[in-house]
């Protein structure tokens, strides 16, 4: 081997060594969004779309209602049974990033039994009551509304009665029409956004 070939090859060798040594860098960057909401997929399923009837989907949320329900779960104004010493473990970032991924998922439709007579009362009341923030039947919602369509009814029945026992804090405005209706017309509101596909 010549000199000159020597020179070459070691430095191709370089080359190959400062390539590995850029992709060990990448490996210790900070964890991609997909890489978050992995540890959400336990309780979230698989990209958002829940499978257990205690859990809400997050799959079409939009940004700011996940980030906005992260904060409030992180600093205890909302109440909960795991989010809470969750959330602690992530930066506003990372809760950033994690609301990007999940509102590009598409909204998981929910196949539950629910009950006919309900749905029919509900459609009457939502456009009135609830359909200026949870916009397009519950699939988007204003802002940090969080979207509704085809959302577990059971977690639905547990966040609102959080709301009613004023352990999680109603906006104002929701606040005013949930007061003007009923126990049963707020059931039946729910059972319209949890079957709407
Ligand atoms: C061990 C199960 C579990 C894991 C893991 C989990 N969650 Fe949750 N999540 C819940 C439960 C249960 C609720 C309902 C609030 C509560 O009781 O804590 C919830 C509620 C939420 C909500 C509110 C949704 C809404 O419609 O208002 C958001 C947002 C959320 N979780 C985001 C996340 C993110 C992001 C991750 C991953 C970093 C995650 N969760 C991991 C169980 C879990
Ligand atoms: C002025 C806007 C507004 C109106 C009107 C409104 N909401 Fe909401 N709703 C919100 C916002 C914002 C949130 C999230 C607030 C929070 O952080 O707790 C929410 C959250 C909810 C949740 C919890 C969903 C989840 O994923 O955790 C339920 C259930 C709900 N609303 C039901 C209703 C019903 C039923 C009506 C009609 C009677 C209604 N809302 C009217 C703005 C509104």
């Amino acid at each position: 081997m010549t000199n000159k070939r020597w020179f070459k090859q070691s430095g191709q060798w370089a080359l190959a060594a400062c390539a590995l040594g850029v992709s060990a860098i990448s490996f210790a960057a900070p964890p991609t969004a997909a890489m978050l909401s992995n540890a959400c997929a336990g309780c979230h399923g698989t990209n958002g779309g829940s499978a257990g009837p205690a859990m809400p989907s997050l799959a079409g949320q939009s940004k700011e209602a996940i980030v906005d329900a992260m904060k409030k779960f992180k600093s205890g104004e909302r109440p909960s049974t795991i989010m809470g010493r969750l959330a602690k473990g992530y930066s506003d970032a990372e809760f950033a990033a994690i609301g990007d991924f999940f509102s590009a998922q598409k909204l998981h439709i929910t196949e539950q039994t629910l009950d006919k007579a309900r749905i029919a009362q509900g459609a009457k009341l939502q456009e009135s009551n609830c359909g200026r923030c949870h916009i397009e039947d519950g699939k988007e919602g204003k802002d940090d509304t969080p979207a509704m369509a085809s959302q577990w009814l059971t977690y639905l029945q547990m966040q609102m009665a959080l709301y009613l026992n004023d352990q999680r804090k109603m906006p104002e405005k929701m606040k005013e029409k949930v007061q003007g209706l009923t126990t049963d017309e707020l059931e039946s509101l729910l059972h319209f956004y949890a079957n709407v596909k």
